[in-house]
């Protein structure tokens, strides 16, 4: 954190036409969350004061999901692409009266790392750019050191042969004093090979106003953009290389670590067993010595220490898994807190629902909780035993140590320590079974 107050914007109003995508850019997913996001949490790090997200493409969607990732976040629109530097106009005004250090992020940038951005929120120079050192510098902004720091960015396109053959390249991402960056980007024109306005004439501009500008160097894989539904699906590789290699260092087992795949936001506890082929979502928590057993989804939920959950098991967002619940089979479990102890082990959906401690679930339990217009609630006490295959139609309440008969349709609420049977009473015929196959085998004889 530096001490300095930090402002963030992140640029995310291009189109992205190379993914060939109705999708803008930025809302493409990596790592279970939008792309934009992952730039936004890095940034989170540096604990900002403020964050403007610069919308143009897609600029409604693009705002949606940046209100549910970040809902502080304000929305600059930038109808026009003119260039990088037009779009930090655009997010300036709602900044207005900030005095610290803006820092300039590209929503498809999403490796930059919270070092690298502490290093240049703190660094001395009024304009600080990242930069790094190009295998292939390609079209890269080209960097043009002097003897003091950074003299000037150069876009490829503007690049003369010699300038061209600096490895020193821009990544994008830039730090400035919010003064310096208000006073010089008022300044800034469109006279370049691309008619735009290039954030990165702010050095020549800072300069000459006497300002000091300089270059951060970071690594190559951390400034790695997004462009193509390629680059996409390798940056998802390398994200989750990275999050297996963490999660074991933190002493998660990973039975088969190439078949588990992690959201940017997965938590789990040390000693915890994450099974072959499991998939996590965004917003999953998994405490110390939890198991996940082969073949699970999870996203949105809570897992508590002790607790074991699959194989084939999918919990959705707001499943609250108590300590030591066990989440067998094909169960799949939705916005519901399982208190400590529950078994629900095969064949089961419970969806609003709350389950007290050490309640058994039986097989086939199925809460009937949405009536095609609302959903309802369930509410089950504690050591209650749920007979298999019974319905729960809810809004309905079984109370403590009550028990429902296997192939109940439980329709209203079962006080505490009552047995409920909502089903139709067993009729046995004697020796009518024999009677009747005869019946039937003489008749399939004439046919
Ligand atoms: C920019 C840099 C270049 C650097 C490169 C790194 C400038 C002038 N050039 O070039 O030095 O090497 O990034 O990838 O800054 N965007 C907007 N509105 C606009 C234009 C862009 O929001 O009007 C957003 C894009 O959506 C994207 C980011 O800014 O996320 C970068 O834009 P892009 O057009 O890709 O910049 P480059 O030409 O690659
Ligand atoms: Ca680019």
């Amino acid at each position: 954190m530096s001490e300095t107050p930090v402002a963030l914007i992140i640029l995310a109003a291009g189109q992205g036409s190379r993914m060939q995508s109705d999708l803008p850019k930025v809302l493409h997913r990596l790592a279970a969350v939008p792309l934009f996001a992952h730039a936004l949490n890095t940034g989170r790090s540096l604990d900002p004061e403020a964050i403007v997200v610069v919308t143009g493409h897609g600029a409604e969607k693009v705002g949606k999901a940046v209100a549910k990732f970040e809902p502080e976040a304000k929305l600059a629109l930038q109808s026009e692409q003119l260039g990088t530097g037009h779009a930090v106009a655009q997010a300036l005004p709602l900044l207005d009266g900030f005095a610290g250090r803006v820092i300039v992020l590209f929503g498809d940038t999403p490796f930059i790392t919270a070092e690298t951005l502490a290093a240049l929120a703190g660094h001395p120079a009024a304009f600080c750019v990242l930069g790094f050192e190009a295998a292939d510098p390609g079209r890269y902004g080209r960097l043009v050191m002097g003897a003091e720091g950074l003299e000037k960015i150069v876009e490829f396109k503007d690049a003369d042969e010699a300038t061209r053959a600096i490895t020193l390249c821009n990544s994008g991402v830039v730090a400035a004093d919010a003064a310096v960056l208000r006073e010089a980007i008022a300044q800034l024109g469109n006279d370049n090979a691309s008619g735009e306005y290039y954030l990165t004439d702010i050095v020549g501009i800072a300069r000459a106003a006497g300002h000091r500008t300089d270059v951060v160097i970071g690594n190559e894989a951390e400034t790695l953009g997004i462009n193509t539904r390629a680059e996409l699906a390798s940056a998802e590789a390398a994200f989750q290389a990275r999050a297996r290699a963490e999660a074991l260092e933190n002493g998660v087992t990973l039975s088969d670590p190439s078949s588990v795949w992690f959201a940017l936001d997965t938590m789990i506890g040390r000693d915890a067993v994450i099974g072959q082929n499991v998939v996590f979502g965004a917003g999953v928590t998994i405490e110390s010595e939890a198991e996940i057993m082969p073949f699970c989804h999870l996203e949105g939920c809570h897992v508590s220490s002790g607790a074991t959950v699959g194989p084939f098991a999918r919990l959705r967002p707001g499943a609250e898994l108590g300590g030591d619940v066990h989440v067998g089979n094909f169960v799949e479990i939705k916005n519901s807190l399982l208190h400590e102890g529950v078994k629900v082990g095969h064949l089961t959906y419970l969806g609003d629902a709350e389950i007290g401690e050490a309640t058994n679930i039986g097989a086939g339990t199925i809460t009937s909780n949405y009536d095609g217009v609302s959903k309802h609630r369930t509410e089950i006490g504690p050591n209650v035993f749920i007979g298999s295959d019974t319905i729960l139609v809810a809004p309905v309440k079984v109370g403590a140590r009550a028990m429902t008969g296997s192939g109940s349709v439980i329709t209203t609420d079962i006080p505490a320590d009552a047995l409920a049977l909502g089903r139709a009473r067993q009729v046995t015929k004697p020796g009518l079974a024999t009677r009747l196959f005869e019946a039937l085998r003489s008749q399939k004889v004439k046919d």
